[in-house]
């Protein structure tokens, strides 16, 4: 493992994909088994496809938010809560995951610019509810009382991502960026090492395998998730 012999590290900013999740059981998106090996994302995961048939997409959203029940945060998730709460400069964390694990893992603040399972957005009052029971096309919005306006909380493909102006300003300010369990096809995630590296940041990738933007970082740590995060944050916080 390359030592990590970064100079002083005062802001971190740490991005996190499906691959975090994985060892907790939850499928990523592009691995052999992953939820769009099994569905096509343009029938599932796009504003066109919610118009087409809405029940589908309710089915699925609803059965991954189910799924959150039966499954707990690993050890990376942990660690990554470790490291906001004892390091002393800061700590950003932005995820591309809708899970709550990075929360029950004990992440006391998660920026999460794709959405969330356990929220639905209202179509008529644009409020957002947080969610634990399953709803569909008949469902009522607590806060406006409008019936079949609710759609899942999340961002889909067209769409914008959630808090792009805060991860840019934390972006160009770090020192740090570190990369853990994402592919690195989807934009503007897939962007955000660029942006690091403009902003003069060292950069570490941690991922099972080489991703699609693996070239743009200093380091990569190749490996599961809970042994290589769960390394780095110990490194990070012997200073
Ligand atoms: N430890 C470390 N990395 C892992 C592990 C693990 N245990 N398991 C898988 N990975 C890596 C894979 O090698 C892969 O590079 O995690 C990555 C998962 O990639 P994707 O499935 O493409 O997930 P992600 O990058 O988060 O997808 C980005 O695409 O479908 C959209 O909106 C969705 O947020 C999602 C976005």
């Amino acid at each position: 493992m390359q030592p990590l012999n970064v100079p002083a590290v005062e802001r971190i900013v740490i991005l996190t994909g499906a691959g975090v999740s994985a060892e907790s059981g939850l499928a990523t998106f592009r691995d052999s088994d992953g939820l769009w090996e099994k569905h096509d994302p343009m029938q599932i995961a796009t504003p066109e496809a919610f118009e087409r048939d809405p029940a589908l997409v309710y089915r699925f959203y609803n059965a991954r938010r189910n799924q959150l029940q039966g499954v707990n945060p690993n050890a990376a998730h942990r660690a990554l809560a470790q490291l906001q709460q004892e390091f002393s400069g800061d700590v950003f964390l932005v995820t591309q995951n809708v899970d709550n694990l990075h929360e029950r893992g004990g992440s006391n603040q998660v920026c999460h610019m794709h959405g969330e399972l356990n929220s639905v957005l209202c179509r008529a009052c644009h409020a957002t509810q947080r969610v634990f029971e399953d709803y569909d096309g008949q469902s009522i919005c607590p806060r406006c009382g409008a019936s079949g306006k609710l759609r899942p909380d999340i961002v889909w493909f067209g769409e914008i991502p959630y808090h792009m102006e805060a991860i840019g300003a934390r972006l160009s300010g770090c020192d740090l960026f570190i990369a853990v369990g994402t592919s690195g096809v989807v934009y503007p995630a897939a962007g955000f090492v660029q942006e690091a590296l403009l902003g003069g940041a060292h950069t570490i990738e941690i991922n099972r395998e080489l991703s699609a933007v693996t070239g743009y970082f200093h380091h990569q740590r190749h490996g599961s998730a809970t042994v290589e995060v769960v390394a780095l944050v110990a490194e990070l916080l012997a200073g």
